[in-house]
């Protein structure tokens, strides 16, 4: 059964600026579901990585409610969430934001500083994702010294490092070339078909076809959903014609 992993109440983020007030995402519920490779998509400032922060807990709702595994962390104290974030979460950002003067493998180990966990357990772990990642030969470098698509694999691994059960991904491909993006979408891929949940934003119709479940956000409303077949039965040039009809009847 494909279980509820998060779920929404009428949700609302608000923002004000200069006195003036910016609602975002309007009373929107929604659930996510375990099993689904879950995307987000919509126009320019339609509220999509506001929403993402909202679902991963980085930032706050101004009403409603988010339960992540039927948690209500809209109550959870701000080092309870954090806590949450850390055991539970994983976030590449828009816009690849790692530490300019730590290394490679100094940035992919961070979010593992504060936990009790056996360094050889660690030092394993972050060997195999290098590994997989392809960065092991890059691991001493700072990342100015890598290109784009070496740094997003980074941010990657360093979202993975303490295994997520979700892992939220804010345009993962929007500053690479196609195969670098390529590349990084065979990782969503893979980490998807391992069982881990994997939510996207992306505005690119060969990333969202890697998912199986494509929310349609405008002006903070959901303003529809598509499912698409699963990969055994559809070729992705078939499931981007799917989208693209789909994108269309909404105006894209
Ligand atoms: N910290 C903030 N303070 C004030 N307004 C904000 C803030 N963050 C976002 N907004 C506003 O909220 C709206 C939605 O922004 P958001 O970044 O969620 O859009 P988006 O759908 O991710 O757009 P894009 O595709 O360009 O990344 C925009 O009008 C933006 O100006
Ligand atoms: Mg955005």
């Amino acid at each position: 059964m494909n279980s509820v992993i998060i779920k929404t109440n009428l949700v609302c983020k608000s923002y004000v600026t200069d006195g003036e007030v910016n609602n975002v995402i309007k009373n929107l519920s929604l659930e996510i579901y375990k099993d689904d490779f879950t995307v987000i998509m919509g126009s320019s400032g339609s509220g999509k990585s506001t929403l993402l922060y909202l679902l991963s807990g980085m930032d706050s709702i101004t009403s409603g409610e988010v339960f992540l595994n039927y948690k209500n962390i809209t109550k959870c104290k701000e080092n309870e969430m954090a806590a949450t974030r850390k055991d539970k979460i994983g976030f590449v950002f828009q816009g690849i934001n790692l530490i300019p003067d730590l290394t490679i493998r100094e940035n992919i180990l961070s979010p593992t500083y504060k936990k009790k966990m056996n360094k050889l357990i660690i030092d394993k772990k972050i060997d195999n994702l290098l590994d997989q990642m392809d960065l092991s030969e890059h691991q001493k470098k700072f990342p100015s010294q890598l290109s784009g698509g070496q740094r997003q694999r980074a941010a990657i691994c360093r979202a993975l490092i303490n295994e997520p059960d979700i892992l939220f991904a804010d345009e993962p491909t929007g500053a690479l070339n196609s195969q670098a993006g390529e590349s990084v979408l065979d990782i969503f891929t893979k980490i998807h078909e391992k069982g881990q949940s994997v939510v996207m934003v992306t505005h690119d119709l060969k990333a969202a076809v890697r998912g199986n479940r494509i929310i349609f956000l405008r002006d903070g409303r959901i303003d529809g959903e598509l499912r698409l077949n699963d990969y055994e039965n559809s070729t992705a040039k078939k499931r981007e014609a799917v989208l693209y009809d789909f994108l269309m009847e909404r105006g894209w």
